[in-house]
């Protein structure tokens, strides 16, 4: 992606706003929903047309969650870590998802196919514990399931 393909996403992006300040948000909001993270080019051009200074952009998106600053992989795994996801075992499963792709929660792996994260209850207790690759949920998982379900994804993409 070219600095000129970030500016004309982001010129769409702009002409629904006035460039007041308090549309920071929202407008980050819609940066990462194109982007699915906000690259540091995007922050600046954001900055320039709120006129509000670089280390404000900055200091927002690094203080919700919400806001990545690394791009994602191409699927997303979510292993709950709610309390009966916990005492059935995420523990286990999410550490056995680390040693299969070699990245810890809250990393990519290399070939940018996962990002790994973990959430809070998703939802779906009585299936605990869960997990979910984008917008797939996979429930009563074990450590020996992982193998499977890792498998199952990437013929699925
Ligand atoms: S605690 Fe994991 S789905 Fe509710």
């Amino acid at each position: 992606m070219t600095k000129a393909d970030v500016q004309e996403k982001l010129e769409d992006i702009f002409s629904r706003y006035k460039g007041e300040r308090q549309e920071l948000i929202p407008i980050l909001q819609e940066t990462q929903a194109k982007f699915r993270y906000l690259p540091a080019v995007a922050m600046r051009e954001i900055s320039r047309f709120l006129q509000i200074p670089d280390s404000s952009v900055y200091g927002v998106s690094t203080f919700y969650a919400q806001f990545k600053l690394t791009p994602l992989g191409k699927k997303v795994i979510r292993v709950c870590r709610g309390t009966a996801c916990h005492v059935r075992g995420s523990a286990k499963v999410l550490a056995e998802i680390e040693k299969q792709l070699g990245i810890k929660a809250g990393e990519t792996t290399e070939d940018m196919e996962y990002t790994l994260e973990t959430v809070a209850c998703i939802g779906a207790c009585a299936l605990a514990p869960t997990m979910t690759i984008d917008n797939e949920t996979y429930g009563k998982m074990t450590t020996k399931k992982v193998a499977e379900v890792l498998g199952d994804s990437s013929k699925a993409g």
